[in-house]
């Protein structure tokens, strides 16, 4: 018996306008804005979030962006703080992503910076990591896991980290296709768990949601949720139509 309830997570990415993600929203809201055996989270672009806010007011969909800055005001053009995200009712951050890490030069000590802001400011970051295809092949999987989660979660306390959100996102399966076996996946959810155990201690570690993502859809949905450290999924592409999410959602429910 698992302590954790799975948590599937939209990622819209920089897609859909504020009347496109209101009207997704909606036939959210209406398909599994009641149920509760999920716990389910959308991340639109800034430009939507407050208006796919109001939309999801009343129902149990929580509201997550993609991005944020560390401080909290500031001369940092283009940024938005954690206490601007709060003042639209996100609960949720994405941080780390690897497009950020990849095309905006984000590192490790920046997106630290980022969480402890977040956890600061009641946020919940989603603190994505993983591996490329060469870092895959070259064998060091699990050592480049291990860099980005522990200067990750630098600084954040035993008594904060039930509040973070782990995503082991490889990048050679974002946006690909080419989704990770369940034993892929599981390997390294399980190494996660370990080094959280590490970190926090066992009844901490078991608290901290694993998120899978990369390529995550209803097909392969039902495998990856059922391995024991895979406790739901960030969603790509897959989120953008309420159909596809909807059946995720659906799959974390009956994953055992
Ligand atoms: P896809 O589901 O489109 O592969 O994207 C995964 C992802 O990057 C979620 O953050």
């Amino acid at each position: 018996m698992t302590l954790r309830k799975k948590l599937i997570a939209g990622n819209w990415k920089m897609n859909k306008t504020p009347s496109d993600g209101v009207a997704l929203v909606t036939e959210l809201v209406a398909a599994i804005g009641k149920q509760t055996e999920v716990d389910v989270v959308v991340c639109p672009p800034l430009t939507a979030l407050e208006s796919v806010g109001r939309a999801l007011e009343g129902s149990i969909l929580k509201l997550g962006a993609q991005n944020m800055h560390f401080e909290a005001s500031g001369a940092f053009t283009g940024e938005v703080s954690a206490p601007m995200l709060r003042a639209l009712f996100a609960t949720h951050v994405i941080l780390g992503h690897s497009e950020r890490r990849a095309l905006f030069g984000e590192n490790d000590a920046f997106i630290n910076q980022k969480v402890i802001a977040a956890l600061k400011n009641q946020l919940r970051p989603i603190l994505c990591v993983g591996e490329t295809l060469a870092e895959r092949e070259a064998g060091s999987t699990l050592k480049v896991v291990q860099t980005q989660l522990e200067a990750g979660l630098d600084g954040v306390g035993k008594e904060q980290a039930p509040g973070v959100i782990i995503a082991y996102e490889p990048v050679w399966a974002i946006g690909t296709g080419k989704v990770a076996t369940s034993d892929q996946a599981q390997e390294v959810h399980a190494f996660i768990r370990g080094l959280l155990t590490k970190l926090f201690g066992e009844a901490v570690a078991q608290k901290v949601r694993i998120l899978y993502g990369g390529s995550m859809k209803p097909a392969n949905a039902p495998e990856l949720l059922g391995q024991k450290d895979i406790d739901g999924g960030l969603i790509g592409g897959a989120s953008l139509e309420a159909r596809s999410f909807v059946d995720l959602v659906k799959a974390a429910a009956e994953a055992k």
